[in-house]
């Protein structure tokens, strides 16, 4: 099984975490994501056919401050704050590489280290554009979530 990040919960200063781990996150990503390593994509490949990703996760199983990674699912992360559940693209901004989730601070690319907080906002270029919010919904009332990697939504978008 693929480690979550291993950025998470090394309780270091951010920036020089993000050095450090650079290399290490992606030789890691590489070797668990055969197909989807850390290199840009740049559109090159087309979108997913099956767009709706269906996790195994409940919204109550979804507390506030929760960061789950789908990466290997659909590309994104699953999360929630104090008004909800929402899912955000792991996919940057700059160019396609997929950001590693660096705990409370946010995600991290490994590519050009840009950064970026739980909200999907630049923290640190060189990408200028925010990470995709994504449409989330329950498969059933209190059912599974399901993560639409096709349907963008307004970033204040809250299940
Ligand atoms: S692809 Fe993410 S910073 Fe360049």
């Amino acid at each position: 099984m693929m480690p979550k990040s291993c950025c998470d919960g090394m309780g270091v200063e951010v920036r020089s975490r993000r050095v450090f781990c650079t290399s290490l996150c992606a030789l890691a990503a590489a070797a668990a994501l055969p197909g989807q390593a850390q290199t840009p994509n740049g559109g090159a490949k087309g979108p997913d056919p099956q767009p709706l990703k269906t996790t195994d996760v409940t919204r109550a199983q979804m507390p506030p401050g929760k960061v789950l990674d789908f990466r290997r699912l659909g590309a994104f992360y699953l999360l929630a704050d104090d008004k909800g559940v929402f899912a955000l693209t792991a996919v940057c901004t700059h160019r396609g590489c997929l950001v590693l989730s660096e705990g409370a601070a946010g995600f991290g690319c490994p590519c050009h280290d840009s950064a970026y907080n739980l909200q999907g906002e630049v923290t640190e270029g060189p990408a200028k554009r925010p990470l995709r919010h994504l449409s989330v919904k329950e498969v059933t009332p209190k059912g599974p979530l399901q993560v639409d990697i096709s349907t963008t939504v307004p970033s204040d978008t809250r299940l």
